[in-house]
């Protein structure tokens, strides 16, 4: 017997309607209070309100693994580079569409181009063994997270903006590393040691001086000594960023350092 819909608690369940709200008044409140209080951002606090809805309407019904309050960081970051002629903004691991739903309703708000990147098939297969920050273990199973293309296509459509979306089917090593535009903003969430290392590699040095790019698996031990790693940064021809949240949060926000002003 299938569960009455009181019961269930996937997309589209008033179980996730509840969890949202109670989200709103906890967990994400500030962020909100925040994101719609910033007047440089969208023309009034109305619109800025709209657009939370939308994010809230697309955590409602599309699977995904991250938080309002995260989105919204990327968001502004995206909205304070609007209107700008080709902005260009980056998404490295779509799951099931719900973060680039989100992506793609910024984008339309600024004025640009969200460029994905996934398989489409899910983590590849792989060895790799983690520790998080709070010593737990943690492995990534291939196939995990394979939202398809013509699911996550269908996400964007219901809830996003597909007019401002390209997708790139593959394994990052064969689509991100010959990604060469230059890029405004970037959000990499792609679990694995590897994974984050190529489109890092690939989209940090492409990033515009006032770029910036995050990631979503600070809370990886392996992640927090990449990113550490002034050898890693020399490898890829540029100065270590500056790090907001490393070793400490699993959402990390990367910038290249500011040319210091030598007059
Ligand atoms: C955690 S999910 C992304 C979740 C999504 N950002 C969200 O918030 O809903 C990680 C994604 O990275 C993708 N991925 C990881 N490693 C990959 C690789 N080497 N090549 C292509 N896709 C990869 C997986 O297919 C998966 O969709």
């Amino acid at each position: 017997m299938k569960p009455s819909r009181w019961y269930r608690r996937g997309p589209g369940s008033p179980y996730r309607k509840l969890q949202s709200l109670r989200f709103l008044v906890t967990r994400d409140r500030q962020a909100v209070r925040g994101f719609v209080s910033r007047r440089d951002l969208l023309d009034s606090a109305l619109d800025r309100w709209r657009l939370v809805r939308r994010f809230i309407h697309v955590t409602n019904h599309v699977r995904g693994y991250h938080t309002l309050g995260e989105m919204l960081r990327v968001t502004a970051a995206i909205l304070e580079r609007r209107r700008r002629g080709c902005l260009t903004v980056v998404e490295a691991g779509a799951g099931f569409g719900g973060s680039t739903a989100k992506l793609s309703l910024a984008v339309a708000a600024a004025g640009g181009r969200l460029v994905v990147f996934d398989s489409f098939r899910g983590i590849p297969p792989n060895d790799e063994v983690h520790e998080s920050l709070d010593g737990r273990r943690v492995v990534f199973r291939a196939g995990a997270f394979a939202g398809r293309l013509a699911v996550v296509r269908r996400a964007v459509e219901r809830f996003g903006a597909p007019e401002v979306c390209e997708f790139h089917k593959g394994w990052f090593e064969d689509t991100v590393s010959g990604f060469c535009d230059p890029v405004d903003v970037a959000l990499v969430d792609v679990d694995l040691l590897s994974s984050t290392r190529t489109c890092v590699a690939a989209l940090y040095p492409r990033l515009r001086p006032d770029g910036v790019l995050f990631s979503q698996d600070g809370h990886l031990k392996a992640v927090v000594e990449l990113f550490a790693d002034a050898g890693y940064w020399a490898s890829l021809g540029v100065e270590p960023p500056v790090i907001e949240g490393l070793g400490r949060d699993k959402f990390l926000r990367l910038e290249p350092p500011q040319k210091r002003d030598l007059t």
